[in-house]
């Protein structure tokens, strides 16, 4: 069983997916978290975003491993919190354009999944349009622009990451920009994705509906 969760930045996929993943027992996969790796990287070693022989080199190189409590390692150091820092959520949009990086990452993902024991609950921006077209349940999860903002601040303020709730949206705003037109693995809904608008849901809200989509499917 693999569960697809698409969606723009800050939109709660990833909370959303791993209190899913807890409630079936399944594996969290956190494609977002992956590419931000390749963005800590590249930053660490002024890999610059147009340098596209570096960032596919960087994407061979280095191991990531995402383990059961969702911390990430990169190249055996944690770097769960770092991916968070605002350079590295600015960088990780450019650096996942190439189509060769995005390639690299999508067969990272497919072997994850295949690890994994009961099912998989992935989320990102192309797991159900590129990585698992044949997905058992898509789901393409938005929030406006503002609720998304408010959503990434309060994450933000609980992390000690200090920025204003403007900059956050601007970010947002370009970040959307870029993800949505970078050919290859741009977001967009899968034709056959349920859209789920949670800007007005609770966090709990979402994960029932999903988890009563997998009941039905069963
Ligand atoms: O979900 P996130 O904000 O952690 O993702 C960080 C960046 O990684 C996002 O701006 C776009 C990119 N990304 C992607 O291109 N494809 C995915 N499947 C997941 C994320």
């Amino acid at each position: 069983m693999i569960i697809a969760i698409d969606g723009p930045g800050a939109a709660g996929k990833s909370t959303v997916a791993k209190l899913l993943a807890q409630k079936l027992n399944y594996t969290y996969i956190d494609t977002g978290a992956m590419y931000r790796c390749l963005a800590l990287y590249a930053l660490r070693n002024n890999i610059d975003a147009n340098n596209v022989e570096g960032l596919i080199k960087a994407s061979e190189d280095i191991e990531i491993f995402l383990d059961e409590s969702n911390k990430v390692f990169l190249n055996n150091e944690d770097v769960t919190l770092a991916i968070r820092h605002p350079d590295v959520s600015r960088l990780a949009s450019p650096v996942s354009c190439p189509r060769p990086v995005r390639e690299i990452f999508v067969t990272k993902q497919r072997n994850l999944a295949k690890k994994a024991i009961n099912g998989v609950v992935m989320d990102g921006r192309d797991i159900g349009t590129v990585v698992f077209p044949d997905a058992n349940i898509k789901i393409y999860q938005v929030a406006s622009c503002d609720e998304r903002a408010k959503r990434r601040y309060i994450e933000n303020v609980a992390k000690g990451i200090n920025v204003p709730l403007e900059k956050i949206k601007e970010d947002i705003e370009k970040r959307d920009y870029t993800d949505m037109n970078k050919g290859y693995g741009a977001l967009k809904k899968a034709s056959d994705a349920i859209e789920l608008d949670t800007t007005n849901m609770s966090i709990q809200e979402v994960v029932d509906f999903i988890y009563n989509k997998v009941l039905e499917s069963k």
